[in-house]
């Protein structure tokens, strides 16, 4: 074979290798590509995450997940327009809500879920897990987060404010569903008959507080001494730090309620007491 010849065969062979690797790349990164999009509609879709918790829709094999396995995420909720629980590799995920947005409806609209659960609480889990990240608190539970924080100390406040929140909102969701309110039942109902005289005075009582409580806080029924109360606090405070155990809550910050009743707190205090609270969940709380 000539120099020429030679030459020629070997700018041949030098051009199907750089094609076969411009093939492979280009296969390789459809792959990733069609994976990352697999994993990314897992989880931007609600409808397709349905049973089980979000990173069980994870490929298994591909890239590293746009969120990681975590065990502290739970299923979305069932309602398209719900918002996707907020994601972290080593953060507190905000918990799904327990129903559709708009299933409260007409008592509590669509809208003020989707601004207070998908704004309100969103944010306060945010805060938590970005005033944690590096600290000893990192990776620990949000109630524990809650009670580490009120034990004091100037540079603690503002972590408290925001744990608590983001509690006190998990349990405010948890405490109503639709098709909820009416009479309690059972063990419970004969509690509230003993420490409150009968449950229509607890109504009274609870609607009372809630309706007169000044500016933004939370009233609860809560276990205090193995008695039922109706207590009330203010901004960010939760029982859960004052040696009671709670059980119900009303959130009564304006953000709660003001699109669907403006400044008649009472009527939405009244639906929620006579639409909307959740006994199963109080009387499992009561254990
Ligand atoms: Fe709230």
């Amino acid at each position: 074979m000539s120099n020429e010849s030679s030459r020629k065969a070997r700018e041949l062979r030098s051009a199907a290798s750089a094609a076969r690797g411009r093939r492979n790349f280009l296969a390789g990164a459809l792959s990733v590509g069609a994976a990352s999009a697999l994993a990314r509609s897992a989880f931007a879709d609600p409808l397709k995450t349905a049973p089980g918790t979000a990173a069980d829709h994870v490929p298994a094999r591909g890239p590293t997940p746009p969120i990681a396995a975590d065990k502290k995420l739970v299923p979305l909720a069932a309602d398209p327009k719900a918002p996707v629980p907020t994601e972290s590799a080593s953060g507190l995920a905000l918990p799904a809500l327990p129903y559709p947005q708009s299933a409260l409806e007409p008592y509590i609209t669509a809208n003020t879920v989707s601004l207070h659960y998908g704004k309100h609480h969103r944010t306060y889990y945010e805060k938590v897990n970005a005033a944690v990240q590096g600290t000893p608190l990192s990776g620990k539970p949000l109630e524990h987060i809650v009670k580490e924080s009120a034990k004091g100390g100037k540079d603690r406040q503002k972590l408290f404010n925001n744990a608590a929140q983001a509690w006190n909102h998990d349990l405010y969701w948890q405490s109503i569903k639709p098709g909820g309110g009416g009479e309690p039942s059972g063990e419970l109902r004969k509690r509230i008959d003993k420490d409150f005289g009968s449950y229509d005075a607890w109504k009274s009582q609870f609607i009372t507080i809630a309706t007169e409580h000044f500016s933004n806080g939370w009233v609860w029924l809560v276990l205090d001494k193995n008695k039922l109360k109706i207590v009330d606090t203010h901004d960010a405070d939760t029982p859960l730090v004052r040696g009671r155990k709670p059980l119900l809550v009303i959130d009564v910050w304006e953000h709660a309620y003001y699109l669907d009743y403006k400044n008649v707190r009472k009527d939405y205090v009244t639906a929620f007491v006579e639409h909307l609270i959740n006994w199963d969940f109080v009387a499992k709380n009561l254990g």
